[in-house]
């Protein structure tokens, strides 16, 4: 059976895709698509509710988003978060002007708890506000259903119409039951089931793959990444093997990696071909110390062995991408994933022969695809395995890299790994790693000088990799990877902590 879809229309603003994931999180299925999709596109998606997300604009600047007025007319339930708020009440024959005083941040908000969004919740709390503009006149038909000191109209609603307007962010963390409130609006107002989980997700895309592809042949590029290992997994479920898994072990990987992808995948009834090209790699990066030749080379090296493999195998009919929703979102509407295909496998469709791409998370969150992961019955070493970049090790040894330098840089690495683990840190931070610095600095050790190489710890959280923030980790997690570091793993006799956020710094060294 079909999911019941929720439609995101996106007015740019910067929660948009955290708006997604509360309502996925709600096991209600959703779709993010640009304001400007055409009412008559929206009506054949039949969707049991609509959310106008936030967005940078004034509703009452010339040229400002907008949706045609006759949206409200079409009987589906709406809800306007922020600048969707304001734009429903201009739209319905309201008036928006600047606010006399501006909110950011937290504030605390009055409800009145008669309204469905509301009720069974506490009559004061906080939410998270940010607008210049506010509503300064309510449509005709429509009531305020929460205020703040500065905001008279904080949420409004016409429940006749089943339109619904929360001036705040119901879907950052900082607004106390925005979860709830959010899932009053789905399973109250629009009538969700709550039919979307991965359990039966599985089920259908291991189906839709059979159908699609038949007796044809698959090929997949895998990284041991959780996107690519997940795609692979699905993939061997639906068919197999038809399904050849090429897994390029550059010999960047971190501490035991290409084992552990080894050992999840040869237990799979796929083709898996493990090529070790560690030497191959180490022996073009020779006396390479700037980092985006590091990259170039690493890139154009990867193409061509996966492509030497590829040969072997002969034509294929599909290539498969872990391509995931947020890439999708970002790229844009339209040809998306294409261009995003062609961005990850860095030029490969043009010279491995197959007749098309096959993408089967591009529908999901990385969140999901983790839970779809573990469904599939992958283990937790790789359904958990944080982001990793390309490149690998060859971006966290700073200056030249060499075998010595790699190994020392994997023990340091997993120590931190193991402490963070132990400490519970586990899943709660967005990624961690170990730097190997290429200075040098005199230490001593047991009655002897020293005279060896700077380890720098990482530690952030991110929602979306362009910014952010170093993570205040405890000091005794700090204190005993640094001892073990230091006694477990020759020449590093300095370990500092990097406390720089992005920006001005980026997550990697290089
Ligand atoms: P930066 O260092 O730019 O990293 O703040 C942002 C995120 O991207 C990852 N990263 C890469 N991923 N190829 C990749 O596939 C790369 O060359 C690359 N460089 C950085 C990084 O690990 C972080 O998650």
């Amino acid at each position: 059976m079909k999911n019941q879809l929720v439609l995101i229309l996106d007015f740019g603003g910067q929660y948009n895709q955290l708006i997604a994931r509360r309502v996925r999180e709600c096991s209600v299925y959703c779709e993010v698509a640009p304001y400007t999709l055409p009412l008559s596109e929206i009506r054949k998606k039949n969707p049991i509710g609509i959310i106008f997300t936030g967005g940078p604009n004034s509703v009452a600047a010339a040229g400002a988003p907008s949706v045609d007025p006759a949206l409200f007319e079409l009987g589906i339930p709406v809800l306007g978060l922020c600048y969707g708020c304001q734009l429903m009440a201009k739209l319905c024959g309201g008036e928006v002007g600047a606010a006399p005083v501006k909110e950011f941040g937290k504030t605390s908000a009055l409800f009145d708890r008669s309204s469905a969004l509301f009720h069974a919740l506490p009559e004061e709390s906080t939410v998270w506000m940010s607008h210049n503009d506010f509503i300064s006149r309510l449509p005709e038909g429509f009531r305020s259903t929460a205020h703040t000191a500065n905001c008279p109209v904080a949420a409004m609603e016409n429940p006749g119409r089943r339109l619904y307007g929360m001036q705040y962010h119901p879907e950052v963390n900082h607004t106390e039951n925005g979860m709830q409130m959010l899932r009053n609006f789905l399973f109250e107002v629009c009538g969700a089931r709550g039919d979307w989980r991965m359990d039966s997700y599985a089920l259908r895309a291991v189906a839709e793959v059979r159908e699609k592809v038949g007796k044809g042949k698959i090929l997949l590029a895998l990284s041991g990444g959780v996107d690519s290992s997940v795609c692979a997994a699905l993939l061997s479920k639906a068919v197999g093997e038809q399904l050849t898994c090429i897994f390029v072990d550059t010999g960047m990987m971190r501490k035991d990696e290409g084992d552990e992808v080894e050992r999840a995948f040869s237990e799979m009834p796929v083709r898996f071909v493990r090529v070790n090209a560690a030497s191959h790699f180490l022996g073009k990066l020779k006396g390479i110390c700037d980092p985006e030749r590091k990259r170039k080379i690493i890139g154009e090296e990867f193409i061509r062995v996966f492509e030497a493999e590829a040969r072997k195998i002969g034509e294929v009919d599909y290539l498969a991408q872990g391509t995931i929703y947020p890439d999708v979102i970002e790229s844009g509407a339209g040809d998306a994933a294409t261009i995003k295909s062609h961005h990850n496998v860095g030029g490969l469709p043009d010279t491995v022969g197959f007749k098309e791409i096959i993408e089967p998370l591009r529908l999901l969150f990385k969140d999901e695809v983790r839970a779809l992961g573990s469904e599939l019955g992958l283990p937790d070493y790789l359904v958990w395995r944080q982001p990793f970049p390309g490149p690998g090790l060859a971006v966290r040894v700073i200056g030249e890299i060499t075998e010595e330098k790699l190994n020392i840089l994997r023990e340091a690495d997993f120590i931190f790994r193991d402490e963070i683990a132990t400490a519970g840190w586990e899943r709660s931070i967005g990624q961690y790693f170990a730097v190997l610095t290429d200075m040098r600095s005199v230490g001593v050790m047991g009655d002897g000088r020293t005279y060896d190489y700077t380890l720098a710890l990482r530690a952030v959280n991110t929602t979306d990799f362009m910014t952010a923030d170093w993570v205040r980790l405890p000091y005794e997690v700090l204190d005993r990877t640094s001892v073990r570091i230091v006694n477990e793993v020759g020449h590093i006799n300095r370990i500092v902590y990097d406390v720089t956020s992005k920006p001005p710094a980026t997550i990697e060294w290089e």
